[in-house]
C-alpha cells in the first residue's frame, strides 16, 4: 500500500488535535498531511513535532485526499461528500448527519467490523457516549443476549469541544476567586460545581438531542434495532473522558461470573473486577473501561454496572483512526 495524503478538516478542534495525536502515535502510513479549518492560519496546529498551517476548507483543497477525517461543524458533510465520494475519497465524519442512514455503516470496529464494505465512502464515527456503551453492551449481548438497557450519564465538558473546555475552566477560576455565579453560554447552566441534566436540546416530547442519538445509535452498532434503551444525559464538571451507570436486563439468565470472563477477554474493553475507576484514570487512554459489576435480583437476568472512557479517543479520533486502519488492512486503499 502507498502512503496516504491526508486531510482533517476541524484540526485545531478538540477532537481534531486529538486526531493528529493519535495518527501520529498508532503510525499510520501518511505521506503529507493538511490540516483544515474554518479560516487560514500559519503554523497553527502540531503534527510529528512541526507545527502545520491550517487553511480554509474548500472542496478544491480536499479533492487531492485519499482519506478525509471531517471533525468540523455539522453541516460541513454535506457541503463536500458527493463531489469527494464521486473521486473515490474516503470521508471519515465525526458528525452526526449521516449516522443513522440506512445504507450507511455505523462502524465500531471491535463490534461490527463486517457491516463495512468497499462501496462505503462516508463513514460516519458514532456519538463518544454511544461508542462507549455499545462497547460496554456488547460482551452482555455475546453471552445472554440483551432486551432492556438504562442508561445515565457523566459527561465531560470537552464534549461540546474547546468553548465547552473553556466555559468550565472559567467557571472554576471564579468559583476559586468566591464569585458564585459564572455565566453559562455554551452550557444551559453553569457548569463549575454542578452538574447539568441537559445534553443538546430537548424535543416535544422531552428528551434531549443526545439521549436520542444515544439509544438509536447504540441500537445500530450492536446490530439489535429492538433493543430497548433510556438514556439520561447529564454534563458534569471533568475535562476530559465520559463515565455511565449502566442496568440491563438479559434475554437469557446468566451470572456475574459469566459476564466477567466475557468482559476480561472483549476487544478494546478493561475490567475492573476489584477496584473503582474514573474518568481522571482513563484520560488520554483507548480502552473503554468497565468496573461495579453486580447481579441485581436474583433470577440472573439483571445486571448493573460502570463504564468510563476518554470520549475524545475511543469515543471519537481513535475510533476513526481504527476505521481507516479497517480500510488499509482490506485492501481498499490500493
Ligand atoms: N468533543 C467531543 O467529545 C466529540 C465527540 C464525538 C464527536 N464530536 C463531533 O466532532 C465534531 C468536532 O467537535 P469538537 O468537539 O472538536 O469541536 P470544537 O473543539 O469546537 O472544534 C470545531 C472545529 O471545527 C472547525 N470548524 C468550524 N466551522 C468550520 C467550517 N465552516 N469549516 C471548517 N472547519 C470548521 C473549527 O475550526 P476553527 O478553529 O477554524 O474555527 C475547529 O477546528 C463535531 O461535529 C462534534 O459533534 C465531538
Amino acid at each position: 500500500m502507498s502512503a496516504l495524503r491526508i486531510g482533517v478538516v476541524g484540526a485545531t478542534g478538540a477532537v481534531g488535535e486529538t486526531l493528529l495525536r493519535v495518527l501520529e502515535e498508532r503510525r499510520v502510513p501518511v505521506e503529507h498531511l493538511a490540516a483544515f479549518g474554518s479560516r487560514d492560519r500559519d503554523a497553527a496546529v502540531r503534527y510529528r513535532g512541526a507545527m502545520l498551517d491550517v487553511r480554509s476548507t474548500t472542496g478544491e483543497a480536499l479533492a487531492d485526499r485519499d482519506v478525509v477525517f471531517f471533525a468540523g461543524g455539522e453541516s460541513l458533510g454535506e457541503r463536500f461528500f458527493t463531489d469527494l465520494a464521486a473521486r473515490g475519497i474516503y470521508c471519515i465524519d465525526n458528525n452526526p448527519t449521516f449516522r443513522l442512514r440506512n445504507e450507511i455503516p455505523l462502524i465500531v470496529p471491535e463490534i461490527n467490523a463486517t457491516a463495512l464494505d468497499e462501496r462505503h465512502r462516508i463513514l460516519p464515527v458514532g456519538n463518544c457516549t454511544a461508542i462507549l456503551l455499545a462497547l460496554a453492551l456488547a460482551p452482555i449481548r455475546d453471552t445472554a443476549g440483551l432486551r432492556e438497557v438504562v442508561v445515565s450519564t457523566y459527561q465531560a465538558a470537552s464534549g461540546a469541544g474547546r468553548a465547552g473546555l473553556e466555559e468550565l475552566d472559567r467557571g472554576q477560576r471564579a468559583l476559586a476567586l468566591g464569585e458564585y455565579e459564572a455565566p453559562a453560554v455554551v452550557f444551559p447552566a453553569q457548569l463549575a460545581g454542578n452538574v447539568v441534566p441537559q445534553v443538546g436540546s430537548f424535543d416535544a416530547d422531552g428528551w434531549s438531542g443526545e439521549e436520542r442519538k444515544v439509544a438509536a445509535e447504540t441500537k445500530k452498532m450492536l446490530e439489535l434495532p429492538d433493543l430497548e434503551v433510556s438514556a439520561t444525559c447529564v454534563r458534569v464538571p471533568v475535562r476530559t473522558a465520559h463515565a455511565e451507570s449502566i442496568l440491563v436486563r438479559t434475554e437469557r439468565p446468566t451470572t456475574r461470573e459469566a459476564l466477567q470472563a466475557a468482559f476480561e477477554n472483549a476487544p478494546g474493553l478493561a475490567f475492573h473486577s476489584d477496584e473503582i475507576v474514573t474518568p481522571r484514570d482513563v484520560e488520554g487512554r483507548d480502552e473503554v473501561h468497565v468496573a461495579r459489576l453486580r447481579a441485581d435480583g436474583n433470577d440472573g437476568t439483571r445486571f448493573a454496572l460502570w463504564c468510563t472512557g476518554d470520549q475524545l479517543r475511543k469515543g471519537a479520533a481513535t475510533n476513526a483512526v481504527q476505521i481507516l486502519e479497517l480500510l488499509i488492512a482490506r485492501g481498499y486503499l490500493q
